[in-house]
């Protein structure tokens, strides 16, 4: 009998081997990284050919992606990274910007008490404390293996060759160089017309990587650089001050980990809402067993989105910095609760967003943060994503010091109840305080099939971040796609608030939305721009890694 059950077990393993679908984007058999840019791609995986591991090729992909898409990539903005080594110990690291010491509540709010248009998105008033550079030193010091030299040089050899403009690139320049040279001034480095196929040296960016790479983070935070940088932003209007740097400090956290049928999701926790939103959507979603319906059919949208629609009520009412407010987060996360929130869900007709909860919003879309995944030879996976917040974050660039600074300010509610750029809402629990960390929703992600390495996955994308690292977990596990397929498929978004779905352009029929509408969703009309770029990595069952590299973006997989 015994026997039997073995035979019956061996081979239900191996039919759900062969279930899983062929790669269709790079495969190699040791190790790999999915980033926005090539270049920066190629630094992480010579740093892993030269024995470095996969912390290592985090620091250096992470400092490559500040000279290679200074769009997102960013030494003057920060992020959130979730790591599982090997022996299947789990991390996350903290290296979210924060409010300068002097900020508070009403900051940019007029004496009427109303919102001052911009000030917390454009120029040097938008700019929280930077914590990119903690946060790799953190990561080098607690598990790199390779000397920082061995690790910067190529960064710094990059940024004085020079980096090809391509035409996506073009585009973002061009889109933005007026306001480049209103922040900034007309004699603004990227106040210079550059075409697809020109060479962008960064030689003020060499210089402060080199002072970093020779006197670690203190290079940063403390010293000329930081004496520069608080002076630069201060005579351009903002906060931040040399006692904001000195006092700057990147923080490990526990992730947030749950089990999805046989999978378990381990997701950045707060300050981002990431894990915790995304395991109320799949807690929601799980006794429905989306996977028998079509991938984007109206059921699968409809189940998906009535979880969203309520997981991001909860995200905008209860998440914000743990230091600072308290989370429920054993209520937020208890399978009868999400059960009771999920009670009024129905196929037959739309759950209103009035009657989960309401407000008036307008909705912005954009793509302007980066994420990026690495698996080493010896199966450590790190999840990473980075941001200045919007399109070259606050627009602010010291030609001085070579980077942009963030807007990341913007993520905090600056009233409660009015929306922030991605259309949220914020309230009490993410309200302004000194030193607090602003609300996030980046979702850097690893996927455990089984107690082994399965997927590792991410995407910028504002608030459409949580939907779309979502969507491709079970484009992968319920809908049988290939970690390339699951990447480029169509997506689509619902917030809570504003009540309505966006669909990506393609892929979706006009037949498939009037159904949803005969059932009470409203659709978005406009040119919904929700693409995200999501790089991830997914282990094929014989061990060898298969990249997805977004479609949308320059984004590119390399590995060995
Ligand atoms: O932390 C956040 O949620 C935002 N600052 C992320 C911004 C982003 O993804 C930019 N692109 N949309």
């Amino acid at each position: 009998m015994r026997k039997l059950i073995s035979i019956l077990s061996i081979a239900a393993a191996l039919a759900c081997t062969s279930k899983q679908a062929e790669p269709t984007g790079l495969v190699t058999d040791k190790a790999m990284v999915v980033s926005a840019r090539e270049e920066a791609s190629k630094i992480g995986v010579e740093i892993m050919k030269k024995g470095g591991n996969a912390f290592d090729a985090m620091v250096g992909t992470e400092l490559a992606l500040a000279v290679a898409f200074p769009y997102a990539g960013n030494i003057g903005g920060g992020g959130f990274m979730v790591y599982r080594k090997a022996d299947g110990d789990l991390g996350a690291l903290d290296y979210r910007e924060k409010a300068p010491l002097a900020a508070h509540r009403d900051m940019y709010l007029d004496s009427l008490g109303n919102v001052i248009p911009n000030m917390s998105r454009v120029g040097a008033t938008a700019v929280g404390v930077p914590g990119t550079v903690a946060g790799v030193f953190e990561v080098h010091e607690k598990f790199g293996t390779l000397p920082i030299e061995e690790i910067l040089q190529p960064v710094i050899d990059l940024a004085e060759r020079g980096v090809i403009v391509t035409e996506k690139q073009e585009r973002r320049l061009e889109n933005t160089r007026e306001v480049f040279v209103e922040v900034n001034s007309d004699s603004t480095k990227f106040a210079q017309v550059f075409k697809t196929g020109d060479t962008i040296k960064y030689p003020a960016l060499a210089s402060t990587l080199r002072t970093i790479m020779k006197e670690g983070r203190d290079g940063f935070y403390k010293g000329e650089v930081a004496q520069k940088l608080a002076e630069f932003i201060q005579e351009k209007g903002g906060f931040i001050t040399t006692e904001d740097l000195e006092k700057y400090q990147a923080k490990w956290r526990q992730p947030v980990t749950f089990n999805y049928k046989d999978l378990k999701i381990i997701s950045m926790s707060p300050p981002s809402s990431g894990g915790v939103t995304m395991n109320q959507i799949f807690k929601m979603i799980e006794p429905y067993d989306i996977g028998q319906y079509e991938h984007n059919s109206s059921q699968s949208i409809q189940l998906f989105t009535e979880a969203a629609r309520r997981a991001y009520a909860d995200r905008n009412y209860f998440l914000g910095d743990p230091d600072f407010v308290d989370i429920p987060l054993e209520v937020l996360l208890d399978e009868t609760y999400l059960e009771e929130r999920f009670a009024s869900f129905s196929f037959e007709k739309a759950t209103p967003s009035s009657e989960v909860s309401h407000g008036e919003v307008e909705i912005m879309e954009s793509d302007q943060t980066t994420h990026y995944s690495i698996v080493d030879a010896e199966g450590n996976a790190i999840a990473a994503t980075t941001t200045l917040n919007g399109a070259y974050g606050s627009k602010l660039y010291s030609d001085e010091l070579g980077f942009f600074f963030n807007n990341e300010m913007d993520d905090f509610s600056a009233k409660i109840g009015v929306p922030n750029m991605f259309g949220l809402i914020g309230a009490e629990a993410n309200s302004i305080a000194p030193e607090k960390r602003m609300l996030s929703s980046m979702t850097p992600t690893i996927v455990e099939k089984d107690g082994a390495l399965f997927l590792v996955v991410g995407t910028p994308g504002g608030s459409t971040i949580i939907n779309f690292v979502a969507q491709t977990i079970l484009n992968v596990h319920e809908f049988n796609y290939s970690m390339q397929d699951a990447v480029n498929a169509p997506r689509f978004h619902h917030q809570w608030l504003p009540d309505m779905i966006l669909f990506e352009e393609e892929g979706f029929s006009e037949e498939l939305k009037a159904d949803l509408k005969s059932k009470g969703y409203n659709i978005f009309e406009g040119p919904a721009r929700i693409g995200g770029k999501v790089d991830a990595i997914r282990v094929l069952p014989d061990g060898r890694l298969e990249g997805g590299a977004d479609k949308r973006g320059d984004d590119k997989a390399v590995g060995f």
